[in-house]
C-alpha cells in the first residue's frame, strides 16, 4: 500500500513554457494541460487518494483578460471532453476555491462535481478561485459564529479541504520558491518540492522520483 494520502502541485511555469518555445504565453496553458493528464495517471497508479491541483488563484484576476479567457475556455473544453472519461476511471472532482465564473462554467462545474461525487479511486481537487488566507479567515469567522472551541479540529471542519487529509508532498515547479497563498494550513507538515522545471516539461519520471523519494523515507 502507497502510505501517500494526497500530493498537491502548484503547476508553475506555463507561460514562460509558452513564451520560450511558442512565443505565446497560452500555447503554455496548452501544453500544461498534457502534463495535468500525465500525473492524473500516474497518481492513480500509485494508489494516491488525493491529487490537488492549483489551476487557479484568486491573483490570477490581475493577468490579461485574453490570457484569463483562454484558460478558462480550456477548463470548459476539458470538462466538457473529458468528464464523462474521469467518471469512468472512478475519480471524483472537487472544486475548492469561490465558484463565480461565467454561468455556464459554474453550471458545468457543479454538473462535473455531482457527476462524480460517488466516485472512489482518486479525488482530484481542483483549486479555482482560491486563495489560502482568504479560505482561513471564512472558516474563523464561521467557527465563531458557531461558539463551538477554536482548535485545529473545528477550524478543519469549516475549510474548504474538510474530509481531505492534509497533503504529504507539495510540488511547486517553475524554479520559484514560494507557496502563492496555497494551502497553507493544510501543508503544514508537508514535504515542499521545488522544481527547477517548468510544469509543461514536468515528466512522469519527475513525479515518479518525488513519490519514491517520500515513501521510502515513511
Ligand atoms: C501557472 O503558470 C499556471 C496557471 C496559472 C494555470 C494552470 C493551468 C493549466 C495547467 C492548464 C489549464 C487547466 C485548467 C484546469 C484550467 P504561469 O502562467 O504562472 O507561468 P509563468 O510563471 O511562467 O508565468
Amino acid at each position: 500500500m502507497n502510505p501517500l494520502n494526497h500530493v498537491a502541485i502548484i503547476m508553475d511555469g506555463n507561460g514562460r513554457w509558452g513564451l520560450k518555445y511558442k512565443k505565446q504565453r497560452n500555447a503554455g496553458h496548452k501544453e500544461g494541460l498534457n502534463t495535468i493528464e500525465k500525473i492524473i495517471k500516474v497518481s492513480i497508479k500509485q494508489k494516491i487518494k488525493h491529487l490537488t491541483l492549483y489551476a487557479f488563484s484568486t491573483e490570477n484576476w490581475k493577468r490579461p483578460k485574453s490570457e484569463i479567457k483562454y484558460l478558462f475556455s480550456l477548463l470548459e473544453n476539458f470538462l466538457l471532453t473529458k468528464i464523462e472519461d474521469l467518471n469512468k476511471q472512478n475519480i471524483k472532482l472537487k472544486i475548492i476555491g469561490l465558484k463565480n465564473f461565467s454561468p455556464k462554467l459554474n453550471k458545468l462545474l457543479r454538473q462535473s462535481e455531482q457527476k462524480t461525487k460517488n466516485n472512489t479511486k482518486l479525488q482530484i481537487n481542483l483549486a479555482l478561485n482560491y486563495g489560502s488566507k482568504f479560505e482561513l479567515i471564512n472558516a474563523f469567522k464561521k467557527l465563531k459564529k458557531s461558539k463551538k472551541k477554536i482548535n485545529e479540529k473545528n477550524l478543519n471542519d469549516y475549510l474548504q479541504t474538510k474530509d481531505i487529509p492534509d497533503p504529504e508532498i507539495l510540488i511547486r515547479t517553475g524554479n520559484t520558491k514560494r507557496l502563492s497563498n496555497f494551502l497553507l494550513w493544510q501543508v503544514a507538515y508537508s514535504e515542499i518540492f521545488f522544481e527547477k522545471k517548468l510544469w509543461p516539461d514536468f515528466t512522469r519520471k519527475d513525479y515518479n522520483k518525488i513519490i519514491k523519494m517520500v515513501t521510502f523515507n515513511e
